[in-house]
Parts: structure tokens; sequence; C-alpha cells
């Protein structure tokens, strides 16, 4: 029988900022299940910043969706059929079915939800992708001590919320930077921060370095980089001998399109960038998650825990309905999200 969905394809590829006319909402059938396979219902879809570069047709870590491609996301989904013995139906699973209602995946791509710490939809932002990105880049690369200084902006996005939360439960300082006056009083009320200083509310990086220099008294020893440009351009300067920089995201560099592409406007940071991580011999670390999948086991162990108990909290900032994902999208681009981008697409699950 063919049953019928929805799905977000690439209409075509942006210049620059991406807009909603880039995406395309079609009606058509899922696939049937080859051999080993999983067919499932959706529940959740994730929207990240990583989407944006998958729509650029250049150099990057990973393959652009071609035009006309179903849009790339990891969902929470309901097992609806399944020629896998790994899964039945009604399980609760987490595989990149796309932005689409239903999907089919080959089950070795696909793994049960960390349902028995947390409802379905975590298993997208706390305890999914973007809190396994926090808990990796600070544990492994930002080699976090006792009674240091961290930094972290887009502080109350799901990665931002796993590093500041874990860097306070490891006895660090913890310094966020967001955009707005909620989100910060967010970062340091319900999620613990010691400070948080609101970007939008300086005109040019000397501005902000001030007040970054004010929240930092002992200077920073941790960098976790979410977002280059502005932000980046006050923290360089204040960075302590050995200082770590684990680089997970460049959120403000998106829109230029892939390597090799072009500057961003402004003065170039080059020199400075380079002198001070020569200076003061910093730890400079790119990684990409998905290098570390390996790692997602010992990850849950240790977190998972955490989340059921409440010693790290998170918000969730919920849309309903397929056709809601690329304004969503197009809003978490530019600060518009509040907590982890999720757009609701079936029940809960339960
Ligand atoms: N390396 C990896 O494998 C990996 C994996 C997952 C995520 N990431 C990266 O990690 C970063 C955070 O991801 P997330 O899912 O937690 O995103 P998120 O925080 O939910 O959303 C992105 C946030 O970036 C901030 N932002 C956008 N433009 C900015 C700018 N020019 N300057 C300062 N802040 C800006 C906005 O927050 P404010 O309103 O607070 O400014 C926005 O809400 C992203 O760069 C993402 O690409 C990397």
């Amino acid at each position: 029988m063919l049953i019928p969905m929805q799905r977000i394809v690439l209409a075509r590829r942006p210049d620059g900022a991406p807009s909603e006319a880039d995406f395309r909402l079609e009606d058509t059938t899922l696939r049937e299940l080859g051999e080993k396979e999983v067919a499932v219902e959706n529940l959740y879809l994730s929207l990240d910043p990583y989407m944006r570069g998958r729509m650029d047709d250049a150099k990057s870590y990973a393959k652009p969706v071609p035009i006309g491609g179903t849009m790339e996301g990891g969902t929470v989904g309901r097992v609806i059929a399944s020629t896998s013995p790994r899964f039945v139906e009604g399980d609760i699973v987490v595989g990149q079915f796309g932005w689409a209602t239903h999907g089919v995946l080959p089950a070795r791509e696909v793994r049960k939800a960390a349902t028995d710490y947390a409802p379905p939809s975590a298993s997208l932002g706390v305890l999914g992708m973007p809190g396994f990105t926090g808990w990796y880049g600070l544990k492994e690369l930002g080699r976090p001590q006792k009674g240091e200084t961290l930094v972290v902006a887009a502080a109350t996005g799901p990665v931002g919320q796993m590093v500041g939360q874990l860097g306070k439960a490891l006895g660090l300082y913890v310094v966020g930077v967001a955009g707005g006056a909620d989100k910060c009083r967010f970062a340091v009320e319900t999620l613990g921060f010691d400070m948080c200083v609101d970007h939008r509310d300086y005109d040019d990086a000397a501005a902000l370095r001030v007040a970054l220099a004010e929240a930092c008294p002992d200077g920073i020893d941790v960098y976790y980089e979410n977002v280059g440009g502005m932000v980046l351009e006050a923290v360089i300067g204040l960075m302590n001998p050995f200082g770590r920089m684990p680089v997970c995201g460049t959120i403000a560099y998106y829109n230029l399109g892939g390597l090799g592409a072009g500057d961003a406007p402004g003065p170039n940071m080059l020199p400075r960038m380079m002198r001070a991580i020569l200076v003061n011999k910093l730890n400079v670390h790119g990684f990409i998650i998905m290098d570390h999948w390996d790692r997602y086991g010992d990850f849950l162990a240790e977190v998972g825990p955490m989340v059921k108990d409440g010693r790290i909290r998170y918000q969730e900032d919920v849309a309903d309905g397929l056709a809601a994902a690329p304004a969503n999208f197009l809003a978490m681009l530019k600060g518009g999200n509040f907590g982890k981008t999720i757009v609701r697409l079936a029940g809960d699950g339960a």
C-alpha cells in the first residue's frame, strides 16, 4: 500500500542569506522498504545551523543537498514497518530521515531514541547531536579545569546550553554570550551561568571586548567557538596563555558560501588571530561531530542521568507542522530561536 507523505525540497540555491523561496513543500508517497530497512512516521524534525551549508554547492565536509532533493535533517520517528530484526513497529527511533513527514532508511543508520532519560524530542537536542557535540567539544578539546574561565556564545542554543551547564558542573566560571536580555536572563537564572553578555548591546567588537573583559576578570581559558564574527574578534585578545578553543561552529560566516568563498566584511582579522595563537600558545581545534559518533554511548551514559534528574536543564523552541520548517530554520540562523529549534510533525510518540 502506498503511504502518502509530504516533504520539503531544496528548490534553488541561496545567494547569500537564504529565503523561504529556496524551499518547496511537495506531496509524494513513501518508497517501498528494502532489506534491513526501517520506515517511520516522523514525530519531530530538528532544525540545525549545519543545514545552511548543505544548501550551497561548495566544498565542505559533507555533500550538498541536490536541487529538488529532500532537505537533510535529523528526526525522531515511530517505526511503522521494519525488515530489520533490530526494530519493531512502535519503536521510537532517531535518524536522518529529512524534512519530511515519513521516511525510510537502512537500519544501520538508525538508533533507538534516548527515551529512558527524557521525552522523544530530547533525542534531537540535549540528548541528541547538538548536546553530544557540546559534551565532546568541551570535554575532549576544551580540557576544562576547575576554577578556569569558560566563554560560550549562542549560549541558549542546544550546544551552548550543554557546554555552559557542563562547565558549571565541572567547577568552572562560565560566561555566556547571547542575543537579547531574555536569553541572557535564562542563561544565568535557569541554566546557572555566572554571567551572560548580550552581544546585541554592542556596536562593534571593541565595545564587546570591554564588556567581556569586565565579565572575565581572570581572562579566558576556554573559548568554545560557536559563532565567529564579532564575538571571536572580541575574545581573541582576552585568551590566557595555553588557552583552548574548540572550533565547533562559525555561524556568522555561513552565508558567505563554502571553503574558498568570499571573506567577511570588515577588518582583516588574520594577523591579530595568528599572533594571539602564537604568543599565547593557544590550542585551536576544529571538529565535526560525525567523526566521533563512537563516543555517543559514553555521552549518553554520563549525561542521560543528569538530564533525567534535572542537573542538566534544557529549553526547546517547538513549531508545529512541516510547512513551518523553512521560516523557523531561517529565524534560527538569525537568533530568532529560544532553545533547540524543533518542528512537531505528529503526536508526542508516547
Ligand atoms: N562541529 C560540529 O559538528 C557541530 C555540531 C552541532 C552544531 N555545531 C555548530 O554549533 C553552533 C551552535 O549550534 P546550535 O545548534 O546550538 O545553534 P543555536 O544556538 O540553536 O542557533 C544558532 C544561534 O547562533 C547565534 N548567532 C547567529 N548569528 C550570530 C552572530 N553573527 N553572532 C553571534 N551569534 C550568532 C544566535 O544566537 P543568539 O541570539 O544568542 O546570538 C542563534 O540562535 C553552530 O555554529 C553550529 O553550526 C557544530
